[in-house]
């Protein structure tokens, strides 16, 4: 795995299979305090549920009951924090996350974790930590997170 140490507000990382993305997860994970709102943006099969998982590993949950959600939109975990895990995969309008009631549950001192998260570009705090994942070849993935530095998290 590589590590690219950067000065200010992005941080990349190189992952040569699932359970180096994983880690990743697991170590941003560590870092999140409750209401932080972290958005996922990758193109199908690019990692994001990967990463999920290892982020709500750090919250103590078991990565078989992260669902690639393709069916379920909101999986709320009665952990501490609690975690939110949304996934917008299948929304298609706007309307449809105010009838999902996307503010409430991203608000709060929730940890919240949103798949395609550039369908809810509008609701999304300012100082959301934003992750992008990128398909480099079949099992290589460019990984990037931006706005961890802002409030002095460098431990990642
Ligand atoms: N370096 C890697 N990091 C993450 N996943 C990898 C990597 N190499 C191969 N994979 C595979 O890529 C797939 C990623 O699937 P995953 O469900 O996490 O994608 P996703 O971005 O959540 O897709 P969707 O848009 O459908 O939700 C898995 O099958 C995983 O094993
Ligand atoms: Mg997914």
């Amino acid at each position: 795995m590589e590590y690219f140490k950067m000065p200010l507000i992005m941080k990349q990382y190189s992952t040569k299979g699932p359970d180096e993305t994983f880690e990743i997860g697991y170590r941003l994970g560590q870092c999140l305090k409750p209401g932080d709102v972290v958005g996922l943006y990758g193109e199908l099969g690019s990692g994001k549920t990967v990463l999920v998982k290892g982020i709500a590993r750090a919250f103590g949950i078991n990565e078989r009951d992260i669902t690639s959600a393709s069916f379920t939109i909101i999986t709320q975990y009665q952990t501490s924090p609690a975690f939110i895990h949304i996934d917008l995969y299948r929304i298609e309008k706007t309307e449809e996350l105010t009838e999902i009631g996307i503010y409430e549950l991203i608000g709060g001192d929730r940890i919240a974790v949103i798949e395609w998260a550039e369908k809810a570009e509008a609701w999304l705090p300012e100082d959301m930590i934003a992750v992008h994942v990128q398909y480099t070849g079949k099992n290589d993935r460019e990984i990037t997170i931006e706005g961890l530095d802002e409030k002095n998290r460098d431990n990642i």
